[in-house]
């Protein structure tokens, strides 16, 4: 498929993924997060890819859902437009292969969600983190009450919440928000460098990782951790596994097949 408003590389196991409407800073209209949606199902299909890259055309990463768009929205519209947004970050977040936010510039409303559905953030020296929907007398709608309180804490998510300031890389930083804090310079380097080394990886064990973490997240510790042992044992009937183990005993590099 031809996308209008992403621009999507390949680079060998690693996708980039650049969002391309510089003009509105990236918001996310419609056409945007259909496209989104739409390239995120045919990487999951390309078995190919094992890690992909989020990241911005121009000064921005994604400065929110577009508001020209959402303004004459009825409350039927608005839910609409949460849910498709609720379902592409959730596909993110299912994925089978990491995703790499390289946070180029403002990630703000709905781009601070989709930063935060990704599972590692570089972030540039030139970001800015927030989620400043209360200053358009609106909530946010694409999980940012939720995921924002479960990376940082109640207290900070509140203060960002409730005030809508945004904050600096490094801010993010000490708050946990973000990985590491990159030369604008340097930031696709960086999150390709990283890219490729967890695409050496065997792609069986980003995916159980992936879900490992995510999802223990959200249930009780003694299922999450019977989990674990379920994922770990099932581990052991894979080729990986062997050849992993095989090479560490060899002294050599494991060639993993993914399988
Ligand atoms: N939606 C639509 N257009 C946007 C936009 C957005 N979220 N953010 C920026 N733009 C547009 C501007 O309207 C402007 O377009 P025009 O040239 O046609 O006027 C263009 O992008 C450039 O923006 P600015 O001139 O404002 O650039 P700036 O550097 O002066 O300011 C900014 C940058 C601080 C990010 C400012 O643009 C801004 O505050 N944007 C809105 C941020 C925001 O409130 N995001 C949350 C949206 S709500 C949401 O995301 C809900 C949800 O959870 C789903």
């Amino acid at each position: 498929m031809t996308y209008e408003n992403l621009i999507i590389e390949r680079d060998e196991g690693v996708a980039v993924v650049r969002i391309n409407r510089p003009s509105a800073l990236n918001a996310l209209n419609l056409d945007t997060i259909k496209e989104l949606t739409e390239v995120v199902r045919e990487m999951e299909e390309d078995t190919n890819l094992k890690v992909v890259v989020l990241t911005g055309e121009g000064k921005a990463f994604i400065a929110g859902a577009d508001i020209k768009q959402m303004a004459g929205f009825t409350p039927l519209e608005a839910r609409r437009f949460a849910g498709m947004g609720h379902h592409l970050l959730d596909m993110v977040e299912a994925s089978r292969m990491p995703y790499i936010a390289a946070v180029n510039g403002f990630a703000l409303g709905g781009g601070c969600e989709v930063m935060m559905a990704c599972d590692i953030v570089l972030a540039s020296t030139k970001a800015k983190i927030g989620q400043p929907e209360i200053n358009l007398g609106i909530s946010p709608g694409f999980g940012g009450t939720q995921r924002l309180t479960r990376h940082v804490g109640r207290f900070k998510a509140k203060e960002l919440l409730l005030t809508g300031d945004s904050i600096t890389a490094d801010e993010a930083l000490e708050l946990g928000l973000v990985n590491r804090v990159v030369e604008p310079d340097l930031l696709m380097d960086e999150a390709m460098e990283l890219a490729r080394k967890i695409a050496s990886k065997s792609a069986v064990q980003t995916a159980f990782i992936k879900d490992l973490v995510n999802r223990g997240a959200d249930i009780d510790l003694s299922t999450a951790n019977a989990l674990e042992i379920s994922y770990f044992s099932s581990s052991f009937s894979t080729h990986d596994q062997k050849e992993g183990m095989r090479a560490f005993m060899e002294k050599r590099k494991p060639e993993f097949k993914d399988e």
